[in-house]
């Protein structure tokens, strides 16, 4: 019990690590919480640091989570099969509220993303292709997040339950939900129509 609670811990301690404040330091990019949305995330980093920062940041803080989920779990021989699960949620709150810096992370997307590429990786499919159909079409990152969270979730419904019981299901749900909570910010701007888009010269900028 004590090794479980320790890789838990430990899967805490490195989804804390929030990439988009550890690669910004290295680079000398200003503190993300106080520059654009003031998320500490890969799209914030895209957006105020340039293309370069964004993609170190969002593949840091999705490794994390294939660590976290796919590596940690090993550690414990005969481990409970809900240890995975444990661990993938644990590096999804560090990242949002991590230890390291003042508890004030992330939006906790990436990593989950990563959670989902060892725990979901089917599921996962049908929820990058809707992250890639909206963020094409409406040019928000924010709801394509949220809307490809969604897809994995139905897909975990239709097709993860019957075969597999409904921890996945509960678990993906539970995720979604705090990405909910997590993006409450831009889902009120989405609502009130005032979300940023991702402007296509973004991706252009060094
Ligand atoms: O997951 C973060 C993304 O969905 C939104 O980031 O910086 O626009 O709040 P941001």
């Amino acid at each position: 019990m004590i090794a479980t609670l320790l890789v838990i811990v430990a899967a805490y301690l490195i989804g804390a690590l929030s990439g988009g404040l550890l690669i910004g330091r290295l680079l000398g990019k200003a503190d993300l919480r106080a520059a654009g949305s003031g998320n500490a995330g890969a799209t914030n980093a895209l957006r105020t640091g340039g293309r370069l920062y964004g993609v170190l940041v969002l593949l840091f803080d999705l490794a994390k989570g294939v660590v976290a989920a796919g590596l940690l779990p090993l550690l414990v021989a005969g481990g409970p099969g809900w240890l995975a699960f444990a661990c993938g949620a644990a590096a999804v709150i560090g990242h949002v509220y991590p230890v390291y810096f003042g508890f004030a992370g992330g939006k906790g997307a990436a990593t989950l993303i990563g959670v989902l590429v060892v725990l979901a990786p089917g599921p996962l499919v049908p929820g990058v292709l809707t992250f890639v159909v909206v963020l094409v079409l409406s040019g928000m990152v924010s709801l394509a997040i949220l809307l490809a969270m969604g897809a994995v979730v139905f897909t975990q419904a239709v097709w993860v339950w019957p075969a597999l019981g409904s921890a996945p299901v509960l678990f993906a749900l539970a995720m979604w939900l705090l990405m909910l909570f997590t993006h409450r910010s831009n889902v009120s701007r989405l609502l009130a129509g005032e979300e940023s888009r991702f402007e296509r010269v973004m991706l252009l900028r060094r």
